[in-house]
């Protein structure tokens, strides 16, 4: 009898645990969710889900079934044989990996760690954490790696919002201390997707976690810098220079610029690998510049909008400013690292003091210093701002009534290229319109 016939925990209930506890769940494997925060073990108990990408239909009917169950007790796993956890690997102030979260839970399960168990770290994580943090534990145990307890790394590559690429199509990249840890692993993996990709090693498959968000964060980084190019330039739009370059039917990967990077994946997974090359007396360049680059982008966008306000008639600390979307990408209601929020905090140090906000997906929002209310987008209020600026184009808004009603756009999006822009005014993001001394060009 493989894992997939037994009992599963899952630590971890976020954007990543909870729909992977669900769909465990739904595909009958007895899942117990396992997380400290007891606002969410209840409301999964009721049956209501707090992650858009599980609806709490779908949730409430595995919790209604009994397949899915919560409990903020982390003793819950000796009852379970399998361990996934999916806990935060955020990155500290210095940008330096913060592993306290899988330290923590594997302190948490270590007492109870049994023959059997078979533990995968699914977290985003530098390479040799998998063997670092989890093998010792099993070991003191009493548990023999591969024959009597198994241990592998198999990332989570979801990506949050898409309603094209779910568990089932998006394969799981599994690297197991043993061959027959992977293959347990696999075992369990294949109850909720397709295809289980093999690879050598746990650490495998934790730098392929990392080199497919560095390949993005990359890339994005590259973009960003011609579009900042384009606007010193002037006359040329990346946007149209990006919609050319891909009609190359091979050899290029279409990015696009953007404000900045947001979610908890691409702007601080390749931390953790430039961290873990200086172990080895190893310079990452191309992380830390795109990094850098693209940490910079909402500061970029803030200077558009300060040069946008430079050319109202009204003074810069009594100018208004909109701000379009705080969600870090479109049709979800995840903020963190937000480059809304960011723009908003680079914009309050140059001296704009009246900011609000719009984003049907976030009513409302408390993110440090700041705290707000989404306002309902409508012809009037439009009117009341100097500037407003677009960072994430949710599909529901409507654009046109956007650039009717706005008296100045500052468009990261390439929203203008939806509507009949008639007489808006707007800058876009590497649309080549920033003149010199602060001039318009349309
Ligand atoms: N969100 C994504 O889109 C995404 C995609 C791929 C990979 N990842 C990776 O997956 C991991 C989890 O990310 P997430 O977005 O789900 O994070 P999250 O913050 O949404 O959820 C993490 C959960 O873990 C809980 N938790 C923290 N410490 C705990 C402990 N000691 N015991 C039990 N529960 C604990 C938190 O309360 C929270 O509910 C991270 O390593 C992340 O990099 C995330």
């Amino acid at each position: 009898m493989g894992y997939g016939n037994n009992k599963l925990s899952i630590i971890g209930l976020g954007y990543v645990g909870l729909p992977l506890a669900a769909e465990f769940a739904k595909n009958g494997v007895n899942t117990v969710g396992i997380d400290v925060d007891d606002s969410k073990i209840k409301k999964i108990n009721k049956g209501e889900s707090y992650i858009s990408d599980i609806s709490t239909e779908d949730l409430s009917a595995v919790v209604t079934k009994g397949t899915l169950t919560a409990t903020t007790d982390i003793s819950a796993v000796k009852d379970t044989d399998s361990i996934i956890i999916c806990v935060p690997t955020p990155v500290t102030v210095h940008k330096t990996p913060d592993v306290s979260f899988i330290q923590s839970v594997v302190d948490g399960i270590a007492p109870y760690l049994r023959k059997g168990h078979l533990v995968i770290l699914r977290s985003t994580t530098y390479p040799g954490s998998t063997r670092e943090f989890i093998v010792p534990k099993m070991e003191a145990a009493g548990i023999e790696i591969g024959t009597d307890g198994h241990v592998a790394f198999a990332p989570e590559r979801v990506n949050p919002g898409s309603e094209k690429y779910n568990f089932k199509n998006t394969p799981i990249v599994l690297g197991g201390v043993t061959k027959k840890c992977t293959e347990e692993a696999s075992n369990l993996l294949l109850m909720v997707t397709n295809d289980v990709i093999k690879v050598s090693s746990p650490e495998v498959a934790e730098m392929a976690k990392l080199l497919e968000n560095i390949f993005r964060s990359v890339n994005i980084a590259m973009i960003n810098e011609m579009a900042m190019l384009c606007d010193r330039i002037g006359g040329i739009d990346i946007w149209e220079v990006v919609r050319a370059a891909s009609t190359k039917p091979f050899g290029f990967m279409k990015f696009n610029p953007g404000p900045g990077i947001g979610g908890h994946c691409i702007q601080i997974d390749p931390y953790y690998l430039s961290w873990k090359a200086k172990e080895y007396n190893f310079y990452s360049d191309f992380i830390e510049q795109a990094a850098k680059t693209n940490e910079n982008m909402p500061r970029y966008v803030a200077d558009m909008t300060i040069q946008a306000l430079s050319m109202s008639s009204t003074p810069l600390p009594n100018c208004k400013v909109l701000i379009i979307g705080v969600a870090y990408k479109p049709d979800i209601d995840d903020l963190r690292n937000s480059p809304g929020i960011h723009v908003w905090e680079a914009l309050l140090e140059k001296g704009v003091n009246s900011i609000e906000y719009s984003d049907p997906f976030v009513p409302a929002f408390k993110e440090g210093a700041l705290e707000s209310k989404s306002l309902d987008l409508n012809e009037d209020m439009l009117k009341e701002y100097e500037c407003v600026v677009i960072i994430t184009d949710h599909s529901t808004i409507d654009w046109q009534m956007v650039f009717d009603n706005s008296k100045f756009i500052v468009d990261t999006r390439n929203a203008s290229e939806r509507v009949n822009t008639g007489a808006s005014k707007y800058y876009s993001l590497g649309g080549g319109q920033l003149g010199k001394n602060g001039t318009y060009r349309k």
